[in-house]
């Protein structure tokens, strides 16, 4: 079996950043020791000076696959996403046709096996009218359940009550949740239309998509968890209180309601609008500084969980429609990255609460079965880093099938060198490498 000694790399696991040699055997870690030996047979890399940590999981992408693959696929962004260093991604039901019967969720997962580079996942959708097949379909092959408590891109709004109760009682599943009260923004948005028109300036998103709308809707999704019992998870955090809905006093395994964050709400500010536009108009809005800083703190004292981008393409014509055609989202996975490396050389946050929140945590809360840290026995899912090493995003590396990056002309303080998937190595420095595709993700349920 082929062998790849990895020396003297800064190993970042488990709360700690120590120098060690990494053993990858077939498509595991063999050995860890601050030592090996080499035997002669294997090849070998020296790390010395480079970082190395667990691949990132994100549990939250967009790869537009089936039905909207003029603005992405599994394979181009599977690929984006290992040049980004993220090794894994669980993917989301908002595609075409949905998410929300077995036979789609299958589609995807034979598409993703013949196609993706990196390790994939999938959840499944919960709409208004799909309540049998959330309690029927093979919940091994799914890594949790989506809801829209917010309508945005793809129209998968669950917005009866009775409904989401019956689906909060009816599956063990982790339910991953989009949360925006829609009566909120629908009386917002009639408010600006009757001020501005069709011209609504993009600063207004987070006036039309409001802190009040966020507020509502994850603590109307919590006390359902709560009165219900349910795993839920909130995605995307964009403001200051609704982290003071989430606790830090339990160990993530044995939390029952957990939290996300975006690179995008810890990257932009409301202050961005005017030099990026509709480039940084999401779902969640991005909103004040002040915000931003609490999601930073939330995500320092383990309130808020998870890292993950929420990548989510449309191409540049779309994107440069007007405020109420445009759609929300954004390219992020190849350099969301490299811009928390930059937040960490800015003291934002720890080298090793950064590799928690974006490989350990997911793995835990997903119950993905042996990888998310690196420890012999994994996947080797690994990525090598120079936190030295400056880069800056421009046009011609950009790998995302839309062509475009919110990032484009910004200095990064960090570059991903190498990463590897199940121990072959897929990205090396600016090359992608056509060595093995991904495999599924398991989970321990
Ligand atoms: O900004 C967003 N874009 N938020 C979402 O929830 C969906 C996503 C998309 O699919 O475009």
């Amino acid at each position: 079996m082929r062998e790849i000694l990895i020396q003297n790399a800064q190993l970042v696991n488990e709360g700690q950043i120590v120098q060690k040699d990494l053993l990858i055997r077939g498509s595991k870690i063999e050995k860890i020791s601050d030592h090996i030996t080499p035997m002669g047979n294997e090849e070998r890399i020296d790390a010395t000076g480079l970082h190395m940590l667990p691949g990132w999981i994100d549990d939250q992408v967009h790869f537009r696959e089936p039905g909207l693959t003029h603005k992405a696929t599994i394979a181009t962004e599977s690929r984006a996403a290992v040049a980004g260093g993220i090794t894994s991604f669980i993917e989301m039901p908002n595609t075409q046709p949905q998410t929300t019967t077995q036979k789609a969720l299958d589609d995807k997962l034979n598409i993703a096996a013949q196609t993706s580079i990196a390790n994939y996942g999938f959840l499944f959708g919960g709409t208004n009218d799909n309540l049998e097949e959330i309690k029927s379909f093979d919940n091994t092959k799914a890594a949790g359940l989506k809801l829209f408590l917010g309508s945005s891109t793809g129209n998968m709004l669950v917005d009866d009550e009775e409904v989401l109760k019956k689906i909060f009682s009816s599956t063990d599943l982790p339910i991953a949740v989009h949360c925006e009260d829609e009566t909120t923004i629908k009386a917002n948005l009639a408010q600006h239309l009757a001020q501005y028109g069709e011209h609504i300036p993009i600063e207004k998103h987070p006036e039309i998509r409001s802190e009040q709308a966020c507020y509502l809707s994850s603590s109307r999704a919590i006390e359902l968890a709560k009165s219900t019992g349910a795993r839920l998870h909130v995605f995307h955090l964009s403001t200051a209180i609704e982290t003071e809905l989430f606790s830090n006093d339990k160990p993530l395994a044995e939390k029952k309601i957990t939290a996300e964050v975006c690179v995008h709400h810890l990257w932009f500010s409301e202050e961005d609008y005017a030099e990026k536009g509709t480039l940084i108009k999401w779902n969640p809005a991005v909103k004040k500084a002040t915000d931003r800083e609490a999601l930073w703190k939330a995500l320092n004292e383990d309130k808020i969980d998870i890292l993950a981008t929420d990548h989510a393409p449309h191409t540049m014509e779309e994107k440069q429609n007007s405020y109420t055609k445009a759609p929300s989202g954004g390219p992020l996975v190849q350099h969301a990255f490299p811009a928390l490396l930059t937040a960490v050389k800015q003291g934002k946050i720890s080298l090793e609460k950064l590799v928690e929140k974006t490989s350990h945590n997911p793995a835990i809360l997903f119950r993905i079965q042996n990888r998310g840290f690196l420890r012999p026995g994994y996947y080797a899912d690994l990525v090598l880093v120079d936190l030295q090493k400056k880069y800056t995003v421009n046009q011609e590396d950009i790998l995302y099938k839309c062509g475009w990056s919110p990032f484009e002309g910004t200095p990064f303080e960090a570059t991903i060198e190498k990463t590897f998937v199940n121990g072959n190595l897929v990205y090396d420095e600016g090359k992608i490498i056509e060595s093995a595709l991904g495999k599924k993700l398991c989970f321990d349920r």
